[in-house]
Protein backbone atom coordinates (compact mmCIF):
# COMPACT_ATOMS: atom_id res chain seq x y z
CA UNK A 1 0.00 0.00 0.00
CA UNK A 2 1.41 2.91 -0.66
CA UNK A 3 0.85 6.33 1.96
CA UNK A 4 1.23 9.91 1.62
CA UNK A 5 4.08 10.08 4.68
CA UNK A 6 3.37 13.65 5.02
CA UNK A 7 -0.13 13.45 5.99
CA UNK A 8 0.88 10.32 8.41
CA UNK A 9 3.33 12.44 10.01
CA UNK A 10 1.00 15.48 10.69
CA UNK A 11 -1.12 12.65 11.86
CA UNK A 12 1.52 11.67 14.18
CA UNK A 13 2.19 15.19 15.49
CA UNK A 14 -1.70 15.13 16.79
CA UNK A 15 -1.68 11.71 18.07
CA UNK A 16 1.04 12.67 20.42
CA UNK A 17 -0.02 15.86 21.43
CA UNK A 18 -3.15 14.31 22.29
CA UNK A 19 -0.98 11.33 24.27
CA UNK A 20 0.85 13.65 25.99
CA UNK A 21 -0.49 13.33 29.49
CA UNK A 22 -0.96 9.81 29.78
CA UNK A 23 2.77 9.19 28.05
CA UNK A 24 5.05 8.68 30.90
CA UNK A 25 1.99 6.07 32.71
CA UNK A 26 1.76 3.87 29.53
CA UNK A 27 5.60 4.26 28.62
CA UNK A 28 6.93 3.30 32.01
CA UNK A 29 4.25 0.78 33.50
CA UNK A 30 4.59 -0.76 37.12
CA UNK A 31 6.19 -3.53 37.01
CA UNK A 32 7.69 -2.84 33.42
CA UNK A 33 10.01 -5.89 32.78
CA UNK A 34 12.14 -4.05 30.18
CA UNK A 35 13.19 -2.05 32.89
CA UNK A 36 16.60 -3.38 33.16
CA UNK A 37 17.24 -2.72 29.55
CA UNK A 38 15.91 0.77 30.06
CA UNK A 39 18.94 1.44 32.78
CA UNK A 40 21.08 0.31 30.66
CA UNK A 41 20.17 2.56 27.68
CA UNK A 42 20.34 5.30 29.99
CA UNK A 43 24.15 4.14 31.07
CA UNK A 44 24.93 4.27 27.86
CA UNK A 45 23.83 7.67 27.60
CA UNK A 46 25.59 8.62 30.61
CA UNK A 47 28.92 6.95 29.13
CA UNK A 48 28.89 8.55 26.10
CA UNK A 49 28.84 11.94 27.99
CA UNK A 50 26.77 14.60 26.22
CA UNK A 51 28.53 17.32 26.98
CA UNK A 52 28.70 20.71 25.16
CA UNK A 53 25.95 22.66 23.38
CA UNK A 54 23.33 19.55 22.96
CA UNK A 55 20.32 19.42 20.98
CA UNK A 56 17.29 17.34 21.85
CA UNK A 57 14.99 16.05 18.86
CA UNK A 58 11.50 15.00 20.09
CA UNK A 59 12.72 15.75 23.24
CA UNK A 60 9.09 14.46 25.00
CA UNK A 61 7.67 14.37 28.19
CA UNK A 62 12.01 14.83 29.55
CA UNK A 63 12.63 11.51 30.24
CA UNK A 64 16.15 11.86 28.41
CA UNK A 65 16.27 15.55 28.79
CA UNK A 66 16.79 15.09 32.63
CA UNK A 67 20.10 13.17 32.13
CA UNK A 68 21.19 15.42 29.15
CA UNK A 69 21.30 18.40 31.32
CA UNK A 70 23.50 16.66 33.78
CA UNK A 71 26.22 16.99 31.59
CA UNK A 72 25.86 19.50 29.21
CA UNK A 73 26.40 23.06 29.20
CA UNK A 74 23.09 24.02 27.35
CA UNK A 75 19.94 21.86 25.88
CA UNK A 76 17.88 22.82 23.42
CA UNK A 77 14.86 20.38 23.62
CA UNK A 78 12.86 20.65 20.05
CA UNK A 79 9.35 18.88 19.98
CA UNK A 80 6.08 19.59 17.70
CA UNK A 81 3.87 19.16 20.87
CA UNK A 82 3.72 22.34 22.98
CA UNK A 83 1.93 19.88 25.42
CA UNK A 84 5.09 17.42 25.69
CA UNK A 85 7.10 20.41 26.44
CA UNK A 86 5.10 21.82 28.93
CA UNK A 87 4.87 18.48 30.94
CA UNK A 88 8.71 18.36 30.15
CA UNK A 89 9.93 21.94 31.71
CA UNK A 90 7.98 21.10 34.97
CA UNK A 91 9.70 17.61 35.44
CA UNK A 92 13.08 18.63 33.92
CA UNK A 93 12.99 22.42 35.43
CA UNK A 94 16.41 23.23 34.51
CA UNK A 95 17.11 26.67 33.35
CA UNK A 96 19.62 25.68 31.28
CA UNK A 97 17.06 23.82 28.82
CA UNK A 98 15.07 25.97 25.76
CA UNK A 99 12.46 24.62 24.96
CA UNK A 100 10.93 25.33 20.75
CA UNK A 101 8.09 23.60 19.46
CA UNK A 102 8.47 22.85 15.77
CA UNK A 103 7.97 19.93 13.67
CA UNK A 104 11.47 18.10 12.71
CA UNK A 105 10.31 17.71 8.89
CA UNK A 106 9.95 21.47 8.21
CA UNK A 107 12.73 22.76 10.59
CA UNK A 108 16.18 24.94 9.92
CA UNK A 109 18.12 24.30 13.05
CA UNK A 110 19.02 28.17 14.54
CA UNK A 111 22.54 27.16 14.93
CA UNK A 112 25.01 24.24 15.32
CA UNK A 113 25.45 21.61 18.27
CA UNK A 114 28.13 19.54 19.86
CA UNK A 115 25.98 16.85 20.64
CA UNK A 116 22.48 16.01 18.91
CA UNK A 117 20.13 12.92 21.12
CA UNK A 118 17.17 11.66 20.26
CA UNK A 119 15.08 9.12 21.99
CA UNK A 120 12.21 6.56 20.59
CA UNK A 121 12.33 8.62 17.76
CA UNK A 122 13.90 7.11 14.68
CA UNK A 123 11.25 4.46 14.62
CA UNK A 124 8.95 7.31 14.09
CA UNK A 125 10.78 8.85 10.71
CA UNK A 126 9.02 6.92 7.50
CA UNK A 127 11.20 5.34 5.31
CA UNK A 128 11.00 7.56 2.50
CA UNK A 129 11.74 10.40 5.31
CA UNK A 130 14.64 8.71 6.54
CA UNK A 131 17.44 10.40 4.64
CA UNK A 132 16.74 13.74 4.71
CA UNK A 133 16.13 12.87 8.54
CA UNK A 134 19.54 12.01 9.17
CA UNK A 135 20.70 14.89 6.50
CA UNK A 136 19.05 17.18 9.09
CA UNK A 137 20.65 15.61 11.98
CA UNK A 138 24.64 16.51 10.04
CA UNK A 139 23.34 19.98 9.36
CA UNK A 140 22.70 20.62 13.34
CA UNK A 141 25.99 18.85 14.25
CA UNK A 142 29.65 20.74 14.63
CA UNK A 143 32.83 20.03 12.67
CA UNK A 144 33.35 17.14 15.35
CA UNK A 145 29.89 16.42 16.74
CA UNK A 146 27.97 13.50 17.58
CA UNK A 147 24.49 11.87 17.60
CA UNK A 148 23.55 9.68 19.92
CA UNK A 149 20.02 8.09 20.10
CA UNK A 150 18.07 4.88 21.49
CA UNK A 151 14.88 3.47 20.51
CA UNK A 152 13.00 -0.14 20.29
CA UNK A 153 14.40 -2.47 18.11
CA UNK A 154 12.68 -5.60 16.07
CA UNK A 155 11.57 -7.81 18.85
CA UNK A 156 8.98 -10.18 19.80
CA UNK A 157 8.26 -8.16 23.17
CA UNK A 158 5.11 -6.94 22.14
CA UNK A 159 2.79 -6.61 19.74
CA UNK A 160 1.71 -3.51 17.56
CA UNK A 161 -1.63 -2.76 15.97
CA UNK A 162 -0.22 -2.93 12.83
CA UNK A 163 -2.08 -1.36 9.71
CA UNK A 164 0.43 -2.08 7.10
CA UNK A 165 3.75 -3.64 8.64
CA UNK A 166 6.18 -3.32 5.42
CA UNK A 167 5.09 0.34 5.25
CA UNK A 168 5.59 1.07 9.35
CA UNK A 169 1.99 2.26 10.09
CA UNK A 170 0.46 1.28 13.14
CA UNK A 171 -2.90 1.64 14.81
CA UNK A 172 -2.99 3.71 18.55
CA UNK A 173 -5.66 3.63 20.61
CA UNK A 174 -5.79 6.18 23.33
CA UNK A 175 -7.77 6.15 26.73
CA UNK A 176 -10.43 8.09 25.57
CA UNK A 177 -11.24 5.89 23.04
CA UNK A 178 -9.81 8.10 20.15
CA UNK A 179 -8.15 6.38 17.26
CA UNK A 180 -4.44 7.12 15.55
CA UNK A 181 -2.51 6.21 13.07
CA UNK A 182 1.63 6.66 13.72
CA UNK A 183 5.05 5.06 12.25
CA UNK A 184 6.51 2.74 13.49
CA UNK A 185 9.52 1.29 11.68
CA UNK A 186 11.57 -1.26 14.06
CA UNK A 187 14.99 -1.57 12.60
CA UNK A 188 17.64 -4.29 13.20
CA UNK A 189 20.67 -2.95 15.05
CA UNK A 190 23.22 -4.19 11.76
CA UNK A 191 20.96 -2.87 9.48
CA UNK A 192 20.63 0.23 10.73
CA UNK A 193 23.88 0.50 11.29
CA UNK A 194 25.09 -0.15 7.21
CA UNK A 195 22.23 1.99 6.17
CA UNK A 196 24.28 4.87 8.30
CA UNK A 197 27.07 3.75 6.86
CA UNK A 198 25.56 3.79 3.18
CA UNK A 199 24.90 7.31 4.22
CA UNK A 200 28.34 8.32 5.08
CA UNK A 201 28.41 8.11 9.08
CA UNK A 202 30.61 6.59 11.04
CA UNK A 203 27.91 4.41 13.66
CA UNK A 204 27.47 1.71 15.31
CA UNK A 205 24.49 0.35 17.08
CA UNK A 206 23.85 -1.71 20.25
CA UNK A 207 20.69 -3.68 21.10
CA UNK A 208 19.58 -4.24 24.92
CA UNK A 209 16.43 -6.52 25.03
CA UNK A 210 13.81 -4.53 22.81
CA UNK A 211 15.63 -1.64 22.38
CA UNK A 212 19.01 -0.26 20.72
CA UNK A 213 21.54 2.59 21.59
CA UNK A 214 23.40 3.93 18.51
CA UNK A 215 26.48 6.63 18.21
CA UNK A 216 27.11 8.01 14.76
CA UNK A 217 29.59 10.93 13.55
CA UNK A 218 30.55 12.20 10.26
C1 LIG B 1 7.80 8.23 21.31
S1 LIG B 1 7.78 9.92 21.77
C2 LIG B 1 9.43 10.08 22.40
C3 LIG B 1 9.58 11.19 23.38
C4 LIG B 1 10.91 11.20 24.14
N1 LIG B 1 12.02 11.38 23.24
C5 LIG B 1 11.08 9.93 24.94
O1 LIG B 1 11.93 9.10 24.57
O2 LIG B 1 10.33 9.74 25.90
C6 LIG B 1 7.86 10.73 20.22
C7 LIG B 1 7.93 12.24 20.30
O3 LIG B 1 8.08 12.76 18.98
C8 LIG B 1 7.33 13.95 18.88
N2 LIG B 1 7.06 14.18 17.48
C9 LIG B 1 6.27 13.43 16.67
N3 LIG B 1 6.30 13.93 15.43
C10 LIG B 1 7.12 15.00 15.45
C11 LIG B 1 7.55 15.93 14.47
N4 LIG B 1 7.14 15.85 13.20
N5 LIG B 1 8.40 16.91 14.84
C12 LIG B 1 8.82 17.01 16.14
N6 LIG B 1 8.44 16.16 17.10
C13 LIG B 1 7.60 15.17 16.76
C14 LIG B 1 6.10 13.68 19.71
O4 LIG B 1 5.43 14.86 20.07
C15 LIG B 1 6.70 12.90 20.90
O5 LIG B 1 7.07 13.77 21.93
Amino acid sequence: MVHDERRLLDEQVRYYQARAAEYDTTTTPAGDLFAPHGDATRAALRAFEPVGDVLELAAGTGQWTRILAEHATTVTAVDASPEMLEINRAKVADPTVRYLVADLFAWKPPQDYDVVFFGFFLSHVPPGHFDAFWSLVARCLRPGGRAFFVDERDHGAWNEDWADRPAGVVHRTLVDGSQHRAVKVLWRPDDLASRLADLGWDASVTGAGPFYWGRASR
